[in-house]
């Protein structure tokens, strides 16, 4: 256990936050599978100070998925403090806020939000500091090392978030103009925890438990984010924790768990937003399931062209032909 401010937090995995993706139905489908803590995608300020109604539906979150984070953006004092001000009003379920200051989205960050402000440290000092007033929340925020390799300045901004008060830094190891390829530089961050007075959660190409276990013993991170690794692969989350826990490897996700867990998310996401709108969404994910088995492509295609209803998911997979199943044993667990 491990604590952000006055919030206790088990285990080791953080769900990290998806815009387009990690909305209260993934989130609580991902729970079970071991997640220490989740957060909301990325809200807008102005969003809420403007009332924009898309905007407010964000800020859905449940009992069964706390500890959760709601995080913000924006790019002036004013209108983080004035979004805070509506967020305390309206006595929502949540734990911790979190400020979005590593988005690398031009529409973000031409507006001074985002990663943006790691080129504006004494200015996010100010800001922070009015953000950690206003909330009665434990405040954290996630950054990037620096803006590009020439800017790399992951340890004066984690100073002036420190300084600010802020109680837990996420950081995504990489720069503002990597977005979201290139590799890590996780050798820059090495025993970063240790230079922190603040927990430390470490973001970037997370996809399989090793990578996992490398992040955490190079940064000595209390806790690793996972992000586009455990879309359509849930049970990255319990390998990560159970090895933590245990040393113990547990293996991959056979097909029919997957099939399961594509099945299981799919009526999550038709509650929350309707099928035709979770329909359209599952397009977009529900192949990543699949990744990796043999024969999938007639499926894969199937889902992504043919699917129209959620009696359209179910058929589709349960037409999956029995040789693609590895064992019998799975075969009968169909
Ligand atoms: C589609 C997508 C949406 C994202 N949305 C957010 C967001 O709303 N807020 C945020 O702080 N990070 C966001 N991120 C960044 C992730 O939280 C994470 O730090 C990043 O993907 C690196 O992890 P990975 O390489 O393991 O995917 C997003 C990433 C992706 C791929």
């Amino acid at each position: 256990m491990w604590k952000i401010g006055s919030v206790k937090v088990q285990g080791r995995v953080v769900l990290a936050p998806m815009a387009g993706y990690t909305n209260l139905a993934y989130r609580e489908f991902m729970k079970p599978f071991g997640v220490a803590l989740t957060y909301t995608e990325m809200i807008s300020d102005c969003g809420l100070v403007y009332k924009n109604q898309e905007t407010y539906r964000y800020l859905a979150t449940s009992e069964k998925e706390r500890p959760i984070g709601i995080q913000l953006f924006g790019g002036r004092t004013s209108t983080l403090v004035k979004a805070i001000e509506i967020i305390e009003s309206m006595h929502l379920t949540y734990d911790l806020l979190d400020i979005n200051l590593g988005c690398p989205m031009p529409k973000v960050t031409k507006t001074g939000a985002g990663s943006a402000w790691l080129k504006r440290p004494e200015e996010l000092y100010e800001t922070m500091k009015a953000v950690v007033t206003a909330s009665s929340k434990p405040v954290t925020a996630k950054i990037r090392i620096g803006w590009d390799s020439t800017s790399i300045n992951v340890m004066e901004v984690i100073a002036a978030l420190e300084k600010a008060g802020v109680s837990m830094i996420a950081v995504h190891a990489r720069t503002t103009k990597q977005i979201y390829s290139g590799k890590p530089n996780y050798e820059l961050l090495k025993n970063l925890r240790d230079k922190m007075s603040v927990p430390l959660v470490i973001s970037g190409d997370i996809f399989t438990l090793d990578d996992a276990i490398n992040a955490l013993e190079i940064t000595k991170a209390e806790a690793v984010m996972v992000a586009r690794g455990a879309l359509g692969n849930p049970w990255l989350v319990t390998q990560i924790n159970e090895y933590l826990k245990t040393g113990v490897r547990l293996p991959d996700a056979t097909l029919v768990e997957q099939i399961g867990y594509l099945k299981s998310f799919a009526l999550k996401l038709v509650a929350l937003k309707g099928e035709n709108l979770a329909i359209r969404e599952l397009k977009g994910i529900a192949t990543h399931f699949l990744i990796g088995f043999p024969g999938m492509k007639p499926v894969k295609v199937a889902l992504t062209t043919k699917m129209t209803t959620l009696r359209d998911l179910y058929a589709i997979l349960d037409e999956i032909p029995k040789t693609a199943f590895t064992t019998n044993n799975e075969v009968n667990k169909l």
